[in-house]
């Protein structure tokens, strides 16, 4: 699929990040049609959220597993292997070589697309060195974002500000994937490098990835067809 394939009403991931299951249910039921797309991230799936991954696919949902996998080789290609019956639709993984490699071999023949966080946006050049690192984190996302394309890995998960620079590099064929979304008006929390759905689009993001804006509005589905209403004049603009 190319980008200017993806229906604008599947370009807004609605971050599921609730503590238990009964709450996520409500939030989806509240949302209806507002929402298609999902994100299902480590408070709910050791929550006991992973089994929503397939009633949400059986409703016609699509489905992000942010769980960021990173092992030896063998045990990230049997992870992925599972969670690619899972009926999920895309899967992020640490952007370290092997990691990569063993991930994208696994989804082979599947439906699951393969997305990679170069480098976490918590991390600056300071959190890098003190990791050992050589590079700071331009260079080091530039690199991942290279390799990552090499190794046929299907998407990249990158802040909005990241995604004209990411699009240089790794052309159209990649799928960029944008958290750190706030619509005009709404606080940033402990988001620090924020964008608004309009602009994130203009920049090159592909899908915005939006949890506390919608989880803690007081009409969750008005903010998610705000979010909605945005997108799609954005993506002719
Ligand atoms: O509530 P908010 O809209 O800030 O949620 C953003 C979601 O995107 C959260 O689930 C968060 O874990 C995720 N995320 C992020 N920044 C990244 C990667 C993922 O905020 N770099």
């Amino acid at each position: 699929m190319t980008a200017s394939e993806i229906s604008p009403r599947d370009r807004l991931i609605v971050a599921l990040d609730l503590p238990n299951v009964e709450a996520a249910d409500a939030m989806v039921a509240r949302l209806g049609d507002s929402a298609t797309f999902y994100k299902i991230g480590y408070q709910l799936a050791f929550a006991g959220g992973l089994p929503l991954v397939r009633q949400l696919a059986e409703q016609g949902k699509k489905v992000f597993i942010d769980l960021k996998l990173h092992d030896i080789g063998h045990t990230v290609k049997r992870g992925v292997e599972s969670i690619a019956k899972s009926g999920a639709t895309f899967l992020t993984v640490h952007a370290y070589p092997q990691t990569m490699k063993a991930a994208a071999e696994a989804r082979e023949g599947t439906d699951l697309k393969i997305l990679a966080v170069t480098v976490l946006t918590s991390y600056d050049d300071d959190d890098l060195h003190a990791a050992g690192y050589r590079l700071g984190v331009s260079d080091l996302v530039a690199a991942r974002a290279q390799q990552a394309q090499v190794l046929g890995i299907d998407g990249l998960v990158c802040s909005a500000e990241e995604s004209s620079a990411l699009r240089e590099i790794v052309g159209h064929r990649m799928r960029l994937v944008t958290p750190g979304i706030r619509p005009a008006g709404s606080g940033a929390g402990d988001q620090k490098r924020v964008m608004t759905p309009a602009r994130a689009i203009a920049a090159g993001s592909d899908y915005l990835v939006v949890g506390r804006p919608i989880l803690e509005a007081a009409d969750p589905k008005a903010a998610a067809e705000a979010i909605q209403a945005e997108i799609a004049p954005a993506l002719v603009a």
